[in-house]
């Protein structure tokens, strides 16, 4: 759905940033911005900026920083409409109809009806588990030592031992059979039609991240077979998309993920007081999973069964979660099974030092690996050294690779000479020799120190309007260097020359969370000056460097054929020198 940019400002302005933010941030005032402890990182004094007269907020701690529709998709991890959607309602503003086609309509339909029928099922198991008729099933939770929060808090719940308890209820309800057959919640039978999937178990709801019923999961209370069952996958249940426990732990605010196998294990680390455990549904942990963990951390503790299904899992896991940017570390509970097994015999205390003590996925692999060679033999060693070279050489940056070669040549006695040596030859042989990349440290370093002007000057910009007149006349937006600056810049600009001053409109115009708060940080550059002479000092020499390096970069790209531009730029550099005599005041 398109939203027009008049009612996406009109929403923005509607709701006050410091407003919003309060409902989750406590701020104190401190000069014209508000502080607090920053939702997005761990820290201990308040370096979380929220701006009411920019309408931004921003962390100097960690850099997150946008405006209030980027601040409800960061922290409630909404999509762009669904932040636009809350923040209408809470104006009170009412949002067009989305146009949609027929079969749009009916989708979005059948998904509601179930979601609904979801929650109507889950309700009725919820109830069932406290009464009467649930009192096995209520021992046997109880016996599993979950206590009565915890119960509550995962809406867990009993199908008692008629088959068609929940069929006759729903049809009470007058639901029908096409939307139950569609539903998962029943199984159908040419012989015996329609008849309850989930009897004689204690369920387990199983939760999207917003906190809705998309499916069941379903354990016997004792030996039978099979042990867990599960929905099917329906329109609303993608398996392969959702973790058990993630809506509480997207917002448990610790560094890390848990990730398990069990639904068991989930919740008794949840009681156990690590409520950022997650487990994939009765399935293998898929590259989707991974791109979705990575909305959420970048790394994550495998605590998979410390059996062999288990390692096999986690090597499995390990590589597609690398591949999403997501780094994983391996938990070790030996010598006990699973978390839940563990906490129940060692406490919380325990398992938490066994995270600080997590083993890094590449040694882990590597251990594995050396299992399956026989390390008494010569021969078998080498063999061993060679594929660990060869996976050491996939390494790109060479500090990291350097500090692998080193890990792994202490574990396995090894020398780091030769096995640096080895790791060499076979990426000599291997690949064509990599062009050597050019010395760029000067470089970068001296592009880094321009960014930092730019992004001085547009703080400046924002915070003293009255320069953008000096400005203006020694630059224009292409001179600021930097992909985003530049738009910033001509946005900025665009908005001055109309006679307004809007920066956080400046951020709908970026649609990637990363783009938002990094333009955001160009307002946020702090310079620590004395005096008023000292800031317009430095005030002159951020515009020199800015268009000096602007120049710079022209006359190296400039065609000598082309004389018009010579000449264009001649004349440029005539202003350089200007700049030193321009009389500026911040006030
Ligand atoms: P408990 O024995 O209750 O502690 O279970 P657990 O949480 O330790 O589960 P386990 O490690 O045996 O299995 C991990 C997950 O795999 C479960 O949470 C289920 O999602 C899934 N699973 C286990 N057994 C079955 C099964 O028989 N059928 C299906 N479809 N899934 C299963
Ligand atoms: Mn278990």
């Amino acid at each position: 759905m398109f939203y027009s940019e008049d009612l996406v400002e009109e929403i923005r302005t509607k709701n006050d940033i410091v407003d919003v933010i309060s409902g989750y941030v406590k701020l104190q005032r401190k000069g014209s911005s508000y502080f607090g402890l920053c939702p997005f990182h761990n820290e201990k004094s308040a370096s979380f900026s929220v701006s009411p007269q920019k309408q931004m907020y921003y962390c100097f701690g960690c850099g997150a920083g946008g405006n209030v529709f980027t601040f409800l998709m960061e922290y409630e991890h909404y999509s762009f409409p669904e932040a636009l959607k809350v923040l209408a309602d809470r104006a009170g503003i009412a949002l067009p109809e989305q146009e949609m086609n027929e079969e749009m309509k009916r989708q979005q339909n059948l998904r509601s009806q179930i979601l609904d029928l979801n929650k109507m099922a889950a309700k009725y198991f919820y109830y069932q588990l406290r009464s009467e008729r649930g009192a096995a099933g209520m021992k046997y939770l109880k016996d599993r030592k979950l206590d009565d929060e915890t119960i509550h808090r995962f809406g867990l719940g009993y199908a008692n031992k008629y088959s068609d308890d929940l069929y006759r209820y729903l049809k009470g309800k007058n639901i029908s059979d096409e939307l139950l057959a569609k539903s998962g919640l029943m199984q159908v039978d040419e012989r015996k039609g329609m008849y309850d999937k989930f009897w004689n178990r204690v369920i387990f709801p199983i939760m999207d991240v917003n906190g809705k019923v998309i499916g069941f999961g379903g354990r016997v209370m004792g030996d039978g077979k099979p042990k867990y069952l599960n929905s099917p996958e329906t329109v609303v249940f993608d398996k392969s998309r959702n973790l058990y426990g993630l809506h509480f732990a997207r917002t448990s605010r610790k560094k890390q993920l848990l990730i398990c196998e069990g639904y068991m294990d989930v919740i008794s680390l949840h009681q156990a007081g690590f409520t950022n455990a997650v487990a994939s549904l009765g399935t293998a942990l898929t590259s989707q999973h991974a791109s979705l963990i990575k909305r959420y951390t970048d790394e994550v503790i495998l605590t998979y069964d410390s059996d062999e299904a288990g390692v096999r899992a986690a090597l499995r896991a390990i590589p597609l979660l690398k591949e999403a940017g997501v780094n994983a570390k391996v938990l070790d509970m030996r010598p006990y099974k699973d978390p839940d097994e563990f906490i129940k015999a060692l406490g919380a205390e325990e398992f938490r030092k066994r995270i600080d003590e997590a083993q890094n996925s590449f040694l882990f692999e590597t251990d594995v690996l050396q299992k399956s060679y026989d390390m008494n033999d010569p021969q078998g060693k080498t063999a061993f050294y060679e594929e660990v070279a060869s996976k050491l050489m996939r390494f790109e940056l060479e500090l990291e690779r350097e500090n692998y070669i080193e890990a792994v040549a202490g574990r396995y006695g090894v020398s780091m000479e030769s096995l640096r040596k080895m790791v060499n030859r076979m990426a000599l042989k291997g690949m064509n020799v990599a062009k050597a990349a050019p010395a760029r440290s000067a470089r970068t370093e001296k592009e880094a120190g321009i960014l930092k002007s730019q992004k001085l000057l547009l703080t400046w910009l924002i915070e003293y309007p009255c320069l953008y007149r000096s400005v203006r006349q020694y630059l224009k937006p292409e001179d600021f260097t930097g992909d985003i600056y530049c738009t910033v810049a001509r946005l900025l600009f665009e908005q001055y020359d109309n006679g307004e001053s809007n920066p956080a409109r400046i951020i709908d115009y970026f649609t990637e969370p990363e783009d938002q708060s990094r333009a955001a940080a160009l307002f946020h550059s702090t310079l620590s000056v004395e005096s008023t002479a000292e800031m317009e000092k430095a005030f002159r020499e951020t515009l020199r460097k800015i268009l000096e390096h602007s120049l710079d970069e022209r006359s190296a790209k400039l065609d000598p054929a082309d004389m018009e531009g010579l000449q264009k730029l001649i004349q440029d550099r005539k202003k350089l020198s200007e700049i030193s005599r321009i009389h500026v005041e911040f006030q």
